[in-house]
């Protein structure tokens, strides 16, 4: 309760009560008079105060509107001031009156301001432009970096085009014949369990591609021996997402086919990578094992080049971490895609690039490359 309020409501209360008590009358009448004039007029700066802080405008028009209705010489507040009114009143209750309404014309021009300001703020008016401070430093725009299965992606091409290998790529979308049938994968055979397959339509199968192997039958469809080539790209499974598992990874297979290819020019190939890749002490080592589509079939392991084959929990204290699997490619397949298997042998291989990946850089946990973390990826900002 300010000392407006006391001038403008409580003492004139006092002053009627006062008179009536005393029998006056005239005066008693007067100053009723009086409080309905000062409620009135406090009603009225009550009524103002609401209106223009509710106020909102959309364009330039409604702004100088606004202007000429409470801020100009004949608007509503200065009128106010000139009053009849106002200017008749006792010289205490002007004072007081009048601070209540200086208070109106300063809200009415701070929301003038304002309001002007967003208009311009909004638009391209002058105004808004010349509150850019332009001698502050800039916010640097980050750059963002390469995925590091891209990184890694990158390294295994490149050591493979230094020894003749191009890139061939096909499609995540395969028919049942480039990804099993060509590949041999007999009908019904349990080798297509071997993979959970996602499969987009039945009879005839339509599957996302479960491996990279498929592109090889692309390739040797398209092209005339000698190819060496190698696909790179993301393959599906219809597997349980975990740390060591995801429905969507990224594979790089490897095709070399000419006449007398043997399978000491696989085994040195591939000793020759896994010394650029991870290593020139790096040694590697073959396990028998089985693909449809390879006869002999291994899975290739290096020496752990974190413990140097001492061994450690990366390679589970066995000194040697599987990459990927390998073999002379099936004649049968040569044959599927029209390749005479009398004339011409080859090799291929396949490997997991987020296992590359997470062994190259101690990555604890699979699902980390597609969670799109940026505390994660900025990591491998600087990775090459
Ligand atoms: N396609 C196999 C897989 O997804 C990997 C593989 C093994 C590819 C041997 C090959 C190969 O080309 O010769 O597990």
């Amino acid at each position: 309760m300010g000392p407006n309020y006391v001038w403008l409501n409580i003492r004139p209360l006092f002053y009627l009560l006062h008179n009536l008590a005393t029998g006056n009358r005239k005066l008693a009448t007067l100053v009723l008079f009086f409080i309905i004039f000062v409620a009135s007029m406090l009603d009225k700066i009550k009524e103002l105060t609401q209106t223009i802080e509710a106020f909102s405008i959309e364009s330039k028009e409604q702004l100088e509107e606004f202007r000429l209705e409470y801020l100009s010489k004949k608007g509503k507040i200065t009128s106010m001031f000139d009053g009849f009114d106002f200017k008749t009143v006792a010289p205490e209750v002007k004072k007081s009156m009048g601070q209540e309404m200086n208070k109106l014309k300063v809200l009415a021009q701070t929301k003038f301001d304002e309001l002007q300001d967003k208009l311009s703020a909004g638009g391209d008016d002058k105004s808004a432009y010349q509150k850019i401070d332009t001698s502050l430093p800039v916010i640097p725009n980050e750059l963002g970096g390469r995925h590091p299965i891209s990184v890694v992606r990158e390294q295994i091409y490149k050591v493979f085009e230094r020894m003749g290998f191009n890139l061939s790529d096909g499609p995540e979308i395969e028919d049942d014949f480039h990804n099993f049938t060509a590949l041999n994968f007999p009908e019904n055979h349990p080798a297509r369990e071997m993979q959970d397959t996602f499969f987009i339509e039945r009879n005839p199968d339509i599957v996302l591609r479960t491996h990279t192997s498929s592109v090889q039958v692309r390739v040797m469809e398209n092209q005339k021996p000698p190819i060496r080539t190698i696909s790179p790209g993301r393959v599906y499974r219809n597997e349980a997402i975990s740390a060591r598992a995801h429905c969507m990874f990224h594979q790089i297979e490897g095709l070399y086919i000419d006449k007398n290819v043997s399978f000491a020019d696989l085994k040195n190939t591939l000793y020759h990578f896994s010394k650029e890749m991870f290593g020139k002490d790096t040694q590697i080592r073959f396990r028998p094992s089985f693909f449809p589509f390879t006869e002999p079939s291994a899975e290739m392991d290096i020496s752990c080049f974190i413990c140097n084959g001492k061994g450690c929990n990366i390679c589970k204290y066995s000194g040697w971490v599987e990459i990927g699997g390998a073999g002379m490619l099936d004649p049968n397949v040569l044959t599927n895609c029209n390749i005479d298997a009398k004339v011409y042998s080859g090799f291929a291989f396949g490997m997991g690039i987020e296992r590359i990946t997470m062994l190259k850089y101690q990555i604890k946990d699979l699902r980390l490359f597609t969670e799109n973390d940026v505390r994660f990826l900025r990591q491998f900002k600087h990775a090459e």
